[in-house]
């Protein structure tokens, strides 16, 4: 993330903290249903833990593991300092972080979640390696990005690109996340394919893996663990 771009998503960020009162606009989400796939996606590969370290990188307002709060303690890493008191309001102990180049403890937590946030920075799997390191062995990370693959999105980044003279979100490659994450010692224990289009919304699992799944994806998620013996 250049200086201009970074200073410019924590001025969004930290804006819509403090002005918008929609819970998925306010962490820049454009379609409520899609957001609530999602989440509800994370949250059911992170499950009910309970007296667990958990880790949301990127979190924003706290609200995608509020509900895990009271049993469990959550860190909730992020660069807007509007966001983290509302992260704080939801019961995580809120750090102020720079994604794009995290100090992040080693082996320190059961779980880790990052959904979303990485999207913003130059290399976001980097970023994904940094925040796995960063949990115990046996431990989870679940990851939502966006996909590369998808057709509608590639078409989007081209108008974008192209008409508009912007550039869009970045998106993560199915098979280049999940290699980079085996090299770390990571295994992919599941993976969910979320779709989105005007009245459309559908999850599917990715254990029946099919290219045409992933060509009309918009948004995966990943729940990796950590072998034990790494
Ligand atoms: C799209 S929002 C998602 C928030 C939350 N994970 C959720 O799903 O509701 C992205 C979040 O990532 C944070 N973020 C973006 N770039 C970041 C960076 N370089 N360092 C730390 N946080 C960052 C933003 O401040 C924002 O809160």
């Amino acid at each position: 993330m250049t200086e201009k771009n970074k200073n410019y998503w924590q001025s969004y960020f930290d804006k819509k903290a403090k002005e918008e009162d929609n819970i998925y606009k306010r962490v820049g989400f454009v379609s409520e249903k899609n957001t609530e796939l999602v989440r509800n996606t994370v949250r059911s590969y992170v499950g009910k833990p309970v007296g667990k370290k958990i880790m949301d990188a990127g979190c924003g307002d706290g609200m995608v593991l509020s509900h895990l709060a009271q049993d469990n303690e959550i860190d909730g890493y992020d660069f807007s300092k509007n966001m983290l008191k509302l992260a704080a309001e939801q019961g995580l102990n809120p750090i102020y972080s720079d994604l794009t180049n995290p100090d992040l403890p080693f082996e320190n937590y059961d779980i880790a979640i990052s959904v979303e946030a990485v999207t913003l920075l130059p290399d976001p799997i980097q970023t994904l390696i940094k925040i796995a390191q960063s949990v115990k062995p046996n431990g989870v990370a679940v990851f939502s990005v966006l996909n590369k693959f998808s057709i509608i999105r590639g078409i989007a980044s081209l108008i974008y690109k192209y008409a508009l003279k912007k550039t869009l979100p970045q998106k993560v490659s199915y098979f280049e996340l999940k290699a980079c994450m085996a090299k770390e010692g990571f295994s992919l224990e599941s993976a969910t394919f979320v779709y989105w289009l005007p009245g459309i919304y559908l999850n599917s699992s990715a254990s029946r893996f099919t290219t045409l799944k992933l060509l009309f994806a918009n948004n995966i998620i990943f729940k990796f663990r950590k072998n034990e013996n790494q």
